[in-house]
């Protein structure tokens, strides 16, 4: 029934009307346990620098990543995914510093883990920050990506951070076959409790430039793009085989990313697996909203919410935000 008499059979506004029934029947929720928190980590002591394309967001060394840790702990966020800005000397063809066990990441993993053991630190699999062209991956003469070459080195570089203590390991390189190979290895090296949260359907997006801006691999890829590896962002079927690909190879964790653009697909996953999903609102849109609230043009707290809690909607586990420690204090308040 649509319409009795003069007024409307449905009155969808009567539960809108007041706050009480609002909030009875509210469908999603957003909480810290909801936020994991991308951090960038670079060499030295006390340094702090800041990104330019990412108001707000920070390069920190060691012991100032900690206090920020202190205050993600304090705001009840359960874990931190690693990111690190390497010095341009120690960067290679090979990328052999992505498996230094004195590396700048399993350092950090070690004093992070030390401090707050109960604090989760995820760590990314993938060879960008390390190589000299900025690829994911090893090349050849022709600067195509290798695949099982590669394969062999985010191997060595998942199985030094598991051993230096990372609770999750997280693949982001979009080689095949990089899941399965990981997680034999870990099995093979008595790491079974490393989690592996894969960057399943991790598209060619153009919302990653600040990051790369932020770990200074932006210059190293100059003109080059990650076509070969990472997904066209017209796809959507193709997500779904990502995702069982990786699920069967020994995935504990699915991941979307870019986020906002891609909740379709951030529902499609959850939908057809129901294995916990996260979803990354990458440096992109982190930027655009900054950027927006900068002028005054966008209310940040209201809309900084609004956008995460749009990931709970579409069917996400959790969400990886740089707006994390803000989103956590909003919610707090
Ligand atoms: C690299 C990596 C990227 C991001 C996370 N890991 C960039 C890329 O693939 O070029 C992007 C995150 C962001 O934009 O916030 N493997």
């Amino acid at each position: 029934m649509t319409m009795a008499g003069n007024f409307p059979g449905t009155r969808m506004r009567r539960m809108r009307r007041d706050d009480f029934s609002r909030r009875l029947m509210r469908e999603s929720v957003l909480t810290a346990d909801d936020f994991i928190y991308p951090v960038f980590v670079l060499e030295g002591e006390g340094r702090i620098e800041k990104v330019v394309s990412m108001p707000g967001v920070e390069r920190q060394s060691i012991d100032v990543l900690l206090l920020t840790a202190a205050r993600a702990v304090k705001l009840g966020i359960p874990a931190l995914a690693l990111f690190p800005v390497i010095d341009a000397p120690l960067k290679s063809l090979g990328a052999e510093e992505a498996y230094n066990p004195q590396g700048l990441v399993p350092r950090a993993v070690r004093a992070l883990k030390q401090a707050f053991p109960e604090l989760g630190v995820i760590t990314d699999v993938a060879l960008d920050p390390y190589t000299s062209h900025g690829q994911d991956g090893l090349i050849d003469d022709s600067g195509y990506v290798l695949n099982d070459e590669t394969l062999d080195v985010l191997v060595r570089q998942a199985l030094c951070h598991a051993e230096a203590g990372a609770d999750v390991v997280a693949p982001s390189d979009m080689m095949d076959g990089r899941v399965g190979r990981i997680r034999e290895a870990l099995e093979r090296n008595g790491q079974i409790h490393t989690r592996i949260l894969a960057y399943s359907a991790k598209y060619a997006s153009s919302f990653y430039g600040p990051f790369r801006d932020a770990v200074g691999s932006a210059g190293n890829l100059g003109k080059g793009n990650k076509y070969t590896y990472q997904m066209d962002p017209a796809n959507g079927d193709e997500a779904l085989r990502e995702v069982a690909l990786d699920i069967e190879e020994g995935a504990d964790m699915v991941m979307v990313k870019p986020g906002m653009p891609y909740l379709d697909i951030v529902r499609r996953v959850k939908d057809e697996f129901g294995v916990p999903t996260y979803a990354y609102q990458v440096s992109g849109e982190y930027a655009m909203i900054k950027a927006a609230a900068q002028n005054g043009w966008l209310d940040e707290r209201a809309v900084v919410l609004e956008s995460l809690l749009a990931f709970k909607r579409a069917g996400a586990d959790g969400i990886l935000t740089y707006f994390a420690l803000d989103a956590a204090e909003y919610l707090k308040g």
